[in-house]
């Protein structure tokens, strides 16, 4: 018998506000069939001005803690995944757990981009396995909306984008058999910074100039993220058949027998090419960026919360997730739902 980590409880929060392509096009010279064609989005959801990531993390943080039938109190470290947090600092657990009306635990924010979840799942599952903490609530939650380029310089980014916010709770489980109960069997990491600047905000840091940022660099749009499209694409493929093989050669597992596959959502294209190398049958692929775009941190937690309302994962399945992203970072974890 081994102390493993296990999923006992999940909550989503999506804003209410969507935004088709045909919306879209209102504000940018853009097209509905430009973005379906070359991402799967139909529409997203964003905000409205007054709400935060930190706000619709605590709806799904309520959720999730019901859900996993403990009292708030009994969590023992928050883990909050995102790169568009309320405010520059203190970082967006912080803010959460003072919202949920706990202290003391501590709060830990992760900003690891689009494969921010499976790196925050990774420290959940470690802290769990080592006996340090029992109860973890592990958030992913982004308000992209309000920090995207809305002008036509922007539009190959902005069109990708949406908010909304998922988590989760993971416990301490003493595991019988893996191949029957619930466990993270292993999560693996990866970064290439020499891609940094392929996607990414260039300004607004303390890297750049004399001051934080300038009137005249607000001006040239150095706050709003930009991206070499084609190189993350083809990156994003590469890598993430690479960490996926990885996870199924260290667990000695073969790709037929996963049951179930959590992708990150930057793009259905992107997860069709990487089923298609690895012949993963479409029925096993939970694809929902044609609803939601892309959320960052919060796609694979978002598509775990789905699947499991529409009854696709289930108790017992064995589920492969992997993500790609800025920094370059990609990440993969298998585990047994
Ligand atoms: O989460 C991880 C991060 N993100 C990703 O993984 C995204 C990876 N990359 C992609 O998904 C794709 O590269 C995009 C969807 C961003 C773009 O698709 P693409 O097939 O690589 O298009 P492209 O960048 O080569 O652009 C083709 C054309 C260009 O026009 P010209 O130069 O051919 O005249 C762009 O200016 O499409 C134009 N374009 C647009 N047209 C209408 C770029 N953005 C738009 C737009 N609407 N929103």
């Amino acid at each position: 018998m081994t102390n493993e980590s296990k999923i006992i409880g999940i909550g989503k929060c999506i804003p209410s506000k969507v935004v088709t392509n045909n919306d879209l096009a209102k504000l940018i010279n853009t097209s509905d069939e430009w973005i379906k064609q070359r991402s799967g989005i139909e529409e997203r959801h964003w905000v409205s001005n007054n709400e935060s990531g930190s706000d619709l993390a605590l709806i799904a943080a309520n959720e999730a803690i019901l859900n996993a039938k403990i009292d708030k109190n009994q969590i023992d470290m928050i883990i909050f995944a995102t790169i568009s947090p309320d405010h520059y600092f203190p970082g967006n657990a912080c803010f959460l757990q003072a919202k949920l009306g706990i202290s003391g635990c501590p709060a830990l924010d992760v900003r690891q981009q689009c494969t921010g979840f499976i790196y925050a799942l990774s420290l959940a599952d470690l802290y769990i396995k080592q006996g340090i903490y029992k109860n973890i609530l592990l958030v992913g939650a982004e308000v992209q909306s309000k920090g995207l380029d809305k002008s036509d310089k922007g539009r190959d980014v902005t069109v990708l984008f949406g908010d909304g916010a998922a988590a989760l709770v993971l416990t301490r489980n003493e595991c019988r058999d893996p191949k029957v109960d619930s466990l993270i069997f292993s999560t693996h990491l990866h970064a290439d910074g020499a891609f940094a600047k392929e996607l990414w905000v260039s300004g607004l840091g303390m890297g750049n100039g004399d001051a934080l940022v300038t009137r005249a660099e607000v001006d040239e749009g150095i706050h709003f993220p930009r991206m070499n499209g084609k190189v993350v694409f083809t990156h994003a493929v590469r890598r993430m058949c690479e960490v996926l093989n990885e996870a199924l050669t260290h667990n000695k597992i073969a790709i037929t027998d996963v049951d179930f596959f959590l992708f990150h959502q930057a793009n259905l294209r992107i997860n069709e090419k990487v089923a298609e190398l690895l012949g993963i049958p479409a029925h096993k692929v939970f694809n929902t960026i044609q609803k939601y775009g892309n959320t960052t941190a919060a796609t694979i937690p978002i598509g775990m919360y789905d699947a499991i309302k529409e009854g696709k994962l289930r108790p017992g399945m064995l589920v492969a997730s992997a993500a790609f992203g800025s920094g370059f970072t990609w990440a993969s974890a298998l585990f047994r739902y």
